[in-house]
């Protein structure tokens, strides 16, 4: 079966094609970060007309890096939500018109069930499995009994460990987005500055106080004119805030007695959250997407389009509708 997706929900333009659910045969990804770098974010507007620009010289270098014609494509997939409402509408058009003018069956995919099937490229899911949720819009903890199968144990209850990462890199005076940024300035120093590491209830999480304090910690040091060591401070930043992630992680796994970890989004790419997870979680399975497919992609979204036909033979009608909050549990 070759699922063709679209990925529009934030500022990647991309279009990928898979095969079987598990074998990618293209993915191309038109990042927009060089245009949104000079306002310090994503400016949903130029998001909206940079895919309407991107689109169509992604999606004929999807199907011909993938070597096959439109004939050949078995179910269109495109991200339906959560996300700027704008980039998704864009997206979701530019499937409907592929998926009607080649008469092909539609299908709405919720991205963060795309980013969890990143995680197929890593090998098979075996269940129950624990997946940690860690995007610039989300940090959860999932619970899955079998395929397409969601349950929310918790969530954060204010920033997103993502945006935390960014607002930080943002007082930091480092370039968006800038979790990356920080994971490669946290690889040249040690931890050494103490941070507070949230111990909310249960499987939520929360950012808000860690950000706080670092913002706090800056202000009082350039008040003082001191010195800040930026190297020191990120490498904090990132252990309080990776050491928050890996404890409910652990936590989850144990009380429901995983058989399978994983971790999913944009933040799975960070070198320390990839190090720690191996050292804590290995008397289970482990899986985290290969680095290229952590951050946003088509391929994830043609992946889970794939479990998601395979779990309910549904496919959606041309009226699908995009949606810049969706659920993806019931
Ligand atoms: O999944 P994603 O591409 O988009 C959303 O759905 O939000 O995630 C983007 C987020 C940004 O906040 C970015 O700073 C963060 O993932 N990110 C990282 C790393 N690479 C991307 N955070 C920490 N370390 C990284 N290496
Ligand atoms: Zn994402």
């Amino acid at each position: 079966m070759i699922v063709l997706a679209v990925e529009t929900s934030c500022d990647e333009t991309s279009v990928a094609v898979s095969k079987n659910g598990d074998t990618i045969l293209s993915n191309c990804v038109l990042s927009q970060i060089d245009t949104h770098q000079a306002f310090g974010g994503v400016v949903p507007e130029i998001a909206s007309r940079e895919h309407v620009k991107g689109m169509t010289v992604v999606f004929k270098e999807a199907l011909e890096t993938a070597g096959i014609t439109a004939q050949e494509v078995d179910l269109v997939a495109v991200t339906q939500g959560p996300g700027l409402i704008g980039s998704l509408l864009i997206g979701i058009n530019a499937a409907k018109a592929f998926a009607f003018a080649h008469q092909k069956p539609l299908i709405g995919v919720h991205h963060i069930a795309g980013h969890i099937y990143a995680n197929r490229l890593a090998g098979p899911f075996v269940f129950p499995l624990i997946c940690l949720v860690v995007s610039g819009g989300h940090t959860e903890l999932i619970l899955m009994r079998d395929h397409y199968q969601f349950e929310k144990l918790g969530e954060t209850q204010d920033d997103a460990v993502g945006e935390a990462y960014d607002k930080v890199a943002r007082v930091l005076g480092l370039e968006y987005p800038g979790g990356p940024h920080i994971d490669q300035l946290a690889k040249t120093a040690s931890a050494d500055m103490p941070m507070p590491v949230s111990n909310i209830d249960g499987y939520h999480f929360s950012y808000s106080g860690l950000k706080s304090h670092v913002i706090n910690v800056l202000n009082q040091k350039r008040m003082k004119k001191e010195p800040i060591d930026v190297p020191v401070l990120a490498a904090s930043f990132q252990a309080a805030a990776i050491e928050q992630l890996v404890r409910k992680s652990r936590a989850a796994v144990d009380a429901y007695q995983a058989k399978m970890f994983m971790v999913a989004g944009g933040v799975a790419a960070n070198h320390h959250l990839r190090e720690r997870v191996n050292a804590l979680f290995s008397d289970v399975l482990v899986r985290m997407p290969p680095l290229e497919y952590c951050t946003d992609n088509a391929a994830m979204i043609s992946l889970a389009a794939y479990y998601q036909f395979q779990a309910d033979q549904k496919v959606d009608s041309l009226d699908l509708k995009g949606y810049a909050r969706l659920k993806l549990t019931p």
